[in-house]
């Protein structure tokens, strides 16, 4: 491995809360009368904010909402979401994900995440990781949220390395993006494995052992 850090994108990298946001999304857009929201849609909203996930769904409506409508829907959209992580656990990890942490961090590797998501700390609590991660940069603590590169360059400054020493794991294109414009090498996994900007593709988590 010639890379001193890992710094992972937290939602369809380390657990499958990606499908958890489609699902409270698909359910808001249903609720405003907007059948056609579909998985295509959910892919645009992969690795941004909640607020620009939301831009995605309206981008299907012909209604116009005020900013304070906006803030509801998005709040609504988070209730249903936290709904579902409150039934996660730390079965929810996947054994691969699981061992393949635990050696690098053997490896004496620097572990990070970089999450564009406000439920950063609960989803780790409830994984069962809360205490795992060397630093946590999330949308608690960004003005940007991918694809530009501020919670990746944060993540390295609170682990004290330089992008060129850290890999940025990301299951989004606009999480791989996001690690290019700041200088770091990236690794795709799931949707990401094949984006033509991903500098390695995995197939599976425990690949990162192989690097
Ligand atoms: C990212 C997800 O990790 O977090 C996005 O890929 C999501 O789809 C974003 O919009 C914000 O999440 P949250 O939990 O703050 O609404
Ligand atoms: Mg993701």
């Amino acid at each position: 491995m010639k890379f001193n850090g890992i710094i992972f994108d937290l939602d369809g990298v380390i657990c499958s809360t990606d499908e958890y946001h489609y699902l409270a999304w698909k359910a808001l857009a249903e609720e405003l009368g907007i059948r056609d929201f579909n998985r295509e849609d959910n892919m645009k909203q992969r690795g941004v904010s909640r607020m620009e996930s939301l831009k995605v769904v309206l981008a299907k409506s012909d209604r116009v909402y005020t900013p304070e409508q906006k803030l509801e829907l998005a709040e609504r959209k988070n209730g249903m979401y936290k709904k579902m992580l409150n039934n996660m656990s730390p079965k929810d990890l996947d054994d691969d994900v699981l061992s393949t942490l635990t050696s690098l961090r053997k490896m004496g590797l620097k572990l990070a995440i970089g999450s564009s998501s406000k439920n950063t700390p609960a989803i780790l609590k409830q994984i069962g990781l809360g205490d795992f991660f060397d630093a946590v940069a999330d949308g608690n603590c960004i003005t940007k949220s991918k694809p530009d590169p501020e919670v990746f360059l944060k993540a390295a400054q609170m682990i004290g390395l330089p992008p060129q020493d850290c890999l940025v794991v990301e299951d989004a294109y606009s999480g791989i993006d996001a690690g290019k414009s700041g200088g770091f090498t990236t690794a795709g996994i799931g949707t990401a494995r094949d984006y033509e900007h991903t500098d390695i593709r995995l197939d599976k988590f425990s690949d990162l052992l192989k690097i």
